[in-house]
């Protein structure tokens, strides 16, 4: 080989080894610049007699051709592997499946609720929403438990910013504030109706629509094991009328319970019991004839005529109105109607789990 061939030789692969553009135009200059080989070539042709000089410049000629060949291919080759990378990193598969926006599902504790309103709705009742954060006076007070009531202890409760020193407001710690504050915004319209006098003056006794509501909603107690939550769910039921009793209370919730677990042989034991705010009172325990848990009793619920104090504080007098309430947790009766044995799967948030009430 030649000098000239062993040029264009080094140039070839100095061109293959350069990997961008710019380092390709650096390995150019070299050969084909102003100062580069071939030029130092050409310069020698001086020198040269005119026979010799014709010779040699066809073989420089020749050489700087295939030197620009060269880096012409590779120009393209780079430019190539450009574009490719390019179009590789673009790339969409479009016979790919499309990605499944999931469409979700309630929450068990909420079909529960729904469910209940449904029941509850279909017979007459309305369906009223209120404040986690409590006063003193909703949660417990006006619920004929004031301060150092002995019935306070059995509520482990969060206390939060606001309200008095003596009386701090807090999460609430059931649903029963909200007996009083429905009882309260209705008795006013009512009142305002019947052109009586402000509360502060007289029991109202005129005429009024019964009272007739749920309501569902979270609840909190310093509480947590397999059947207890520090946030949980209850659904208050209220109906106060003339001449509203615990007989009525029975056929209600009965009546409830079979329809909400769909089972017209269930048993319900109303047990006799304490509730400040209801006089009597009974704990209400049900009873499966069939399934897992046939035979054994398991309470739903709190529930008593309502205090005749508490009738006072909803502004009622209670000579002329009377009525029964109830407290039921909801995520009790959502154990019981899916048999799930753990309340704290509810609250993890595993779709695994989740999913399957969908
Ligand atoms: N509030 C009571 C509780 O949480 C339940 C209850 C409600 C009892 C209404 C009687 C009447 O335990």
């Amino acid at each position: 080989m030649n000098e000239l061939e062993s040029l264009v030789d080094s140039a070839r692969r100095a061109f293959g080894q350069a990997a961008t553009p710019a380092d390709l135009e650096n390995a150019k200059a070299q050969f084909l610049g102003r100062s580069g080989r071939i030029t130092e070539w050409m310069k020698g042709l001086s020198a040269l007699g005119v026979d010799e000089r014709k010779v040699q410049g066809a073989a420089i000629n020749l050489a700087k051709q295939s030197i620009e060949q060269a880096l012409q291919q590779r120009r393209q080759a780079l430019a190539d592997a450009d574009l490719q990378a390019q179009l590789q990193a673009e790339a969409l598969d479009v016979t790919l499946p499309g990605r499944r926006r999931g469409a979700g599902g309630l929450h068990p504790v909420s079909l529960t609720q729904e469910r209940i309103e449904g029941i509850f709705g279909s017979m007459g009742f309305d369906v009223a929403d209120g404040p986690e954060i409590e006063t003193d006076w909703f949660n417990f007070t006006a619920l004929n438990t004031p301060q150092d009531h002995p019935a306070r202890s059995m509520h482990d409760t969060f206390y939060v910013e606001g309200g008095s020193a003596q009386a701090p407001n807090l999460l609430r710690t059931h649903t029963s504030p909200m007996q009083i504050r429905h009882a309260v915004q209705h008795v006013k319209h009512w009142r305002a109706v019947a052109g009586a006098p402000d509360p502060a003056d007289a029991l109202f006794g005129g005429p009024m629509p019964e009272i007739r509501v749920i309501a569902p909603g979270r609840t909190y107690r310093v509480d947590s094991d397999a059947t207890h939550s520090p946030m949980f769910h209850q659904c208050e039921g209220l109906w106060i009328g003339r001449s509203i009793s615990f007989k009525d209370l029975k056929f209600v919730f009965t009546d409830f319970c079979r329809t909400f677990f769909e089972s017209d042989d269930l048993v319900l034991r109303f047990r006799p019991s304490f509730f400040p705010f209801t006089e009597p009172s009974a704990e209400i325990d049900i009873q499966f004839s069939s399934g897992p848990l046939a035979g054994r009793w398991l309470e739903v619920a709190g529930s008593g005529q309502v205090h005749p104090q508490v009738v006072r504080n909803m502004g009622l007098d209670p000579e002329q109105f009377i009525g029964f309430a109830f407290g039921m947790g909801l995520d009790r009766l959502t154990m019981l109607r899916y048999g799930v044995s753990d309340l704290r799967l509810f609250f993890d948030g595993d779709l695994r789990f989740l999913s399957q009430f969908e």
